[in-house]
Order: C-alpha cells, then sequence, then structure tokens
C-alpha cells in the first residue's frame, strides 16, 4: 500500500445539496495542479473541510510528492472550484484517492465526476491498478459518485472500518480494479 489515505473528515456538516439554480457561469477548464495554485487550493479546501483541511505544510509536501495526479478546475480568473488529488506508488502499482472536492456552489453539475474520471485515467496510464479511497459512511453523495464509477466496499465487513481515523471516526473503504475497467 502507499500513503495513509488522508481523505478528509466531514463530520458536521450536511452532504446532499440540490442543483444550484443559478450556477456560476463561468467555464471551468481542468488541468494539472501548478506550485503557484498551492494557497488558492489551500483556500479552497478550507472552504470545503473547514476545520478538517489539510495543513498548509502537508498540502505542500502532498504537492511535491503527487503533483502530476492533482487536478484542478480553474475558472481562468485566479479562482479553483475542484480538485482530486491521488498519491500513488510505482513499486506495488496501487493508488489512493486523497481527496477530492467541488466547492459548494459548483456541486451536482457533473464536476465531481468529471475530476474522478480524469484522475483515473491518468492513473491508468501511470500503470496504476489498484485504485483505494476512504468515505465517511454518511457521505451519501460521495459513495454515490465512488460507487457509480465503479468502486466497491473491500471486504472484510463490507468495507467499513471501525474507528479507522481515530475513536468515532469509522470509513468505508472502497476499491477500484482499474486493469479493463472504464
Ligand atoms: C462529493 C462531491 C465531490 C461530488 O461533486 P459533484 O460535482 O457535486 O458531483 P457530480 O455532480 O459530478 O455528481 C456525480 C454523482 O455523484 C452522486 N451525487 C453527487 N451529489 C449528490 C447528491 N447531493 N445526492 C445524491 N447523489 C449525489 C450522484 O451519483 C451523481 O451522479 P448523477 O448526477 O448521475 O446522479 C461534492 O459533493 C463535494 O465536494 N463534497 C464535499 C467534499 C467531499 O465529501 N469529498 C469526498 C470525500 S470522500
Amino acid at each position: 500500500m502507499t500513503a495513509e489515505p488522508l481523505e478528509h473528515a466531514l463530520d458536521r456538516r450536511g452532504y446532499l445539496r440540490e442543483p444550484d439554480p443559478f450556477p456560476d457561469p463561468r467555464p471551468l477548464v481542468l488541468r494539472t495542479a501548478q506550485e503557484s495554485d498551492l494557497p488558492e487550493l489551500r483556500r479552497l479546501d478550507e472552504a470545503v473541510f473547514q476545520e478538517v483541511a489539510y495543513p498548509a505544510f502537508l498540502f505542500r509536501q502532498l504537492y511535491e510528492m503527487y503533483a502530476e495526479h492533482l487536478l484542478v478546475l480553474d475558472d481562468g480568473e485566479g479562482r479553483l472550484h475542484g480538485y482530486v488529488l491521488a498519491g500513488t506508488t510505482a513499486l506495488s502499482r496501487e493508488s489512493w484517492v486523497l481527496g477530492l472536492c467541488v466547492a459548494e456552489e459548483r456541486r451536482r453539475h457533473g464536476l465531481g465526476r468529471e475530476l474522478m474520471v480524469a484522475v483515473l485515467a491518468r492513473l491508468r496510464d501511470s500503470g496504476i491498478e489498484q485504485v483505494r479511497l476512504t468515505v465517511e459512511p454518511a457521505n451519501r453523495a460521495a459513495v454515490l459518485l465512488y460507487r457509480s464509477l465503479g468502486f466497491c466496499p473491500e471486504q472484510p465487513g463490507a468495507g467499513l472500518r471501525r474507528d479507522y481515523f481515530g475513536p468515532g471516526q469509522d470509513r468505508l473503504i472502497m476499491h477500484l480494479a482499474l486493469t479493463g475497467s472504464h
């Protein structure tokens, strides 16, 4: 396995959201993150994940290690509206999705799926064969998204790992074999 799966926890916020009736009209470009994106990535991460956002030093180090699989949605005016990050290890051909988010006002317009499909394609092109992630069991939006992409709960225990991130921090572990899929 690769690095510790660091998927964020979202304990006290609602997960399900209806599409914004007045969506931001600016088109978004999906691209690989650059070093100059780090402050804006931190802003977005904090806006979505608040007290469980990655600390600045960790985001910097994740960037240094995994920039190839850190994708962002850029509106071309200096603002990022989503990101996905996967950590990989060449030796075992495995990867963990370490972060995924879409800005609240941009949700339910296919952007989360777009980020995931793009990073999975890149992982496959990099020779990765197995992708894992953790998700809070109550995070229905994310679980449904991952299931629709072919992720399945990893046995044993239907994927549920009690106290995975500490007391009371249960997580589902989900898994996707990339070979021959998508
Ligand atoms: C999870 C998240 C990234 C989804 O992003 P999104 O852009 O809103 O998702 P999409 O519009 O691409 O939806 C893709 C699929 O996800 C599921 N989904 C997303 N939001 C949903 C909701 N509110 N209710 C039910 N299903 C939902 C659906 O299966 C949807 O497919 P469909 O549109 O064909 O029904 C977004 O809700 C988010 O950033 N949440 C907060 C951070 C988070 O929880 N990250 C994941 C941590 S593991």
